[in-house]
């Protein structure tokens, strides 16, 4: 709900009330972010001003009691008196940084729009707020969506420069203010291979951030962080996410000041930022999801889950097909006889959908060459795309394909025809990594290129399921596509070309599963899921290290965008050994799929994994849908638990995993969150009937670990209440 009276400003849902106000003088003063109020605050006596040394008045005021330096600013700005990071900066032709936005007005918008080129949430009545810069004559937008259920509000800004030339040098999504107190910061860090690991520290004076500037979001940091009480909990205390809609390069930023306020800022990454804006033109920032929750960093995820599921991901959105892709099975060594057996032995799995990884293009036979000549090997497949597809349909299988379309090799019939095309910088050495270059996405004829042969392979060869990969990151962002004096905006450019294209083959092939993969979750981010709703989570399947991986990515990410797949031991990552029981449960939680090559497993194991996807065809709504309990931290101690409720908590599913098995060990114990506790539960593992406040309290015990990294799954449904239970 959005109340305005009296100059304030009161967006509140469910739970939780985000309140600023104008001051007299034209300022956006942030009053208030946290439980729902019922009703506006009279902020002049419960904000008191003080004069503070060194805090300068406001612009031409002698009222020493109010000054930028110390206010909560709803869009911080340079030159007026706030010494902290800003939100917003631009140089003016006369080389002026100063600018001074006040209030000019406010609409309330019954739909929401999206930012021009990028991705955004769905969503209705939102508010937008006019400020205009004295100095310069240009318009800031400050738009702000409320989601009342999922407790989110999502905000972005936009520039309209309403005089001369300028450049812009930083232009956030947000920011918000906190009142002083002792906070944590909670982010999700990581490397190829490790992604998506929660890290929690004490925010203390002086600026914390995160940030890419890759032109991918980037394995090291996912574009999220919280600010959490310190003593919040999983399931206590107050906690406020921050998850961007961007796949780029971005920053996120916490600034704690001298007076213990703490601000938090994001959005695109402004260390390299420059961006010419004529007269006329308009500049908008990728949209920043933020969510308020008392209840926890559990209750805040949940949150994240809902609002992205439910107004992010395409409402067209399939189930995830059970795979088999051939990546880890084969590499870039297959024949036609090897890939017909890898069909069959998939299909007699019980696999929905064969991907062929990696390989099948030109003379593609090693990561050396041939990227960007997207033309089948015919040797290699035993015919065209067609008779593969073919092969797979007859075995009642979907047919997918790797693809990495924002990429070219040296040796390429492409760079040998066009040298030009790749991104590079005149009189420096052209800059590889693994063999590649990046093709120049921002050059209009590379785009149509690229349009036009991924046409010809998703339309002609039955192709339902596509793997886009990305796996180098951009160096020499730069453009000769671009005039002189735009060619310093490459690293934004490359990012709205990349959803030029994802935009225009999403709308053009709704019949086909985009799977997204950066070497694994590379660009695993907010802005990736709008077009691809899954994502390859990680390189490394390995179960022990997927349960940090997964456990981390669920922090925002709903499980349905995650991608997971029973892989052979010793794992490839790790060298590591564990049960395929263990590989498979911990693949359930999520999109399931496998990595290995059938025909090396035994009967026994064959069987096994029947019974696994079997299992995930059953599950997998629940697992899509329902609400995640982390209930065992693989962080913080030796197991890893999540389970998932459906909304109407009648079914749930856990996974259990011990990593090292301890001699003589306490009883394990699983407690249930979530559940009803009026209602029975059968415990379809041992057929035995608890209550579920039984199951919550008491909890049940798990068995004593014998041996490293087994593994256990709980499937519960709601059964009638017997007497005896109660
Ligand atoms: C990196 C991906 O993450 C892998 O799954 C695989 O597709 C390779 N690229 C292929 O080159």
């Amino acid at each position: 709900m959005i109340t305005i009276g009296k100059g304030i400003f009161h967006l509140s849902g469910d739970a939780f009330s985000y309140i600023f106000r104008v001051l007299p003088e034209g300022y956006l003063q942030h009053l208030y972010y946290g439980r729902r109020l019922s009703g506006y605050i009279d902020s002049e006596d419960l904000f008191p001003p003080h004069a503070r040394s060194f805090s300068p008045n406001f612009p031409g005021s002698s009222d020493n009691r109010y000054s930028l330096d110390t206010l909560a600013c709803e869009f911080p700005v340079f030159g007026t008196g706030d010494f902290r990071e800003g939100a917003f900066l631009a140089e003016r032709r006369d080389g002026s940084r100063v600018v001074d936005f006040r209030y000019e007005g406010y609409e309330i918008l019954s739909q929401k729009s999206r930012p021009d080129g990028m991705p955004g949430y769905r969503g209705g009545e939102t508010l937008s707020v006019r400020l205009k810069d004295t100095l310069s004559g240009c318009i800031l937008t400050l738009y702000y969506t409320v989601y009342e259920k999922e407790g989110a509000i999502v905000r972005r800004a936009e520039l309209l420069n309403g005089g001369e030339m300028l450049r812009l040098l930083r232009l956030m999504s947000f920011c918000v203010d906190f009142p002083a107190q002792e906070y944590d910061v909670i982010a999700l860090s990581g490397a190829y291979a490790m992604e998506r690991s929660p890290v929690r520290m004490h925010a203390e004076q002086g600026i914390f951030r995160i940030s890419s500037a890759r032109c991918a979001s980037s394995h090291a940091h996912s574009p999220f962080l919280a600010l959490a009480e310190r003593d919040a909990t999983e399931e206590t205390g107050q906690v406020f996410g921050f998850s961007l809609v961007y796949s780029g390069s971005f920053v996120l930023r916490t600034e704690r000041d001298a007076l213990g306020s703490v601000r938090v800022t994001g959005g695109i990454n402004d260390s390299e930022f420059c961006w010419t804006l004529q007269g006329g033109e308009k500049f908008c920032t990728p949209e920043m999801a933020i969510v308020f929750s008392d209840k926890g960093i559990g209750s805040m995820s949940r949150a994240f889950h809902d609002l992205i599921r439910g107004e992010l991901l395409p409402l067209n959105r399939q189930d995830t097909p059970v795979v088999l892709n051939s990546w880890e099975a084969c590499g870039f060594s297959f024949d036609p006889q090897s890939l017909s057996e890898l069909i069959h032995g998939a299909a007699e799995l019980g696999a929905e959908c064969f991907v062929l990884d990696d390989g099948w293009f030109s003379k593609r036979s090693s990561d050396r060459s041939s990227l960007g000549d997207w033309v089948a090997n015919t040797e290699k497949l035993g015919g065209g795309l067609d008779s593969l597809a073919r092969l797979c349909r007859k075995n009642g299988l979907r047919f997918g394909l790797w693809v990495e379309p924002e990429m070219i090799s040296r040796d390429s019939e492409l760079y040998r025809c066009h040298p030009e095309w790749c991104v590079h910088c005149k009189g420096l050495a052209y800059i590889e990594s693994r063999n590649q270059l990046v093709l120049d996405l921002v050059n209009p004829e590379v785009r149509e290129y690229i349009k036009s042969c991924m046409d010809k392979l998703f339309s002609s060869a039955e192709i339902s399921y596509v793997k886009w990969d990305m796996n180098r990151n951009v160096t020499e962002a730069l453009s000769y596509a671009l005039p002189e004096e735009r060619r310093a905006e490459y690293s934004h450019r490359y990012v709205l070309a990349l959803y030029e294209l994802l935009e225009y083959f999403t709308e053009k092939y709704p019949q086909i599963f985009f799977l997204g993969c950066s070497g694994g979750g590379g660009r695993y981010d907010a802005g990736m899921l709008y077009y691809f709703p899954v994502q390859w989570a990680s390189d490394n399947t390995d179960a022990a290290d997927r349960c940090h991986i997964q456990y981390g990515g669920s922090y925002v990410y709903p499980l349905c965008t995650s991608d997971n797949h029973v892989s052979s031991c010793p794992n490839l990552s790790t060298g590591r050994t564990t049960p395929l029981k263990t590989r498979a449960d911990v693949a359930s939680l999520g999109g399931f799929g496998l990595e290995l090559d059938p025909k090396r497993l035994s009967q026994q194991e064959r069987e096994e994994l029947h019974g696994y996807i079997a299992r995930q065809k059953k599950l997998r709504k629940l697992v899509a849908d329902g609400d995640v309990y982390r209930l065992k931290d693989p962080f913080s101690g030796n197991e890893f638990c999540m389970e998932v409720v459906s909304k109407d908590r009648k079914r749930v599913y856990a996974v259990w995993v011990n990593m090292l098995a301890p001699a003589n060990p306490p009883q394990p114990r699983l407690r249930f969150r979530g559940l009803d506790s009026e209602k029975a539960y059968r415990v379809e593992e041992t057929g035995k009937i608890y209550g579920g406040d039984v199951l919550m309290n008491a909890g049940l015990p798990l068995p004593l670990p014998y041996g490293d990294f087994i593994s256990g799954t709980f499937t519960l449904s709601a059964t009638e209440r017997r007497e005896k239970y109660d």
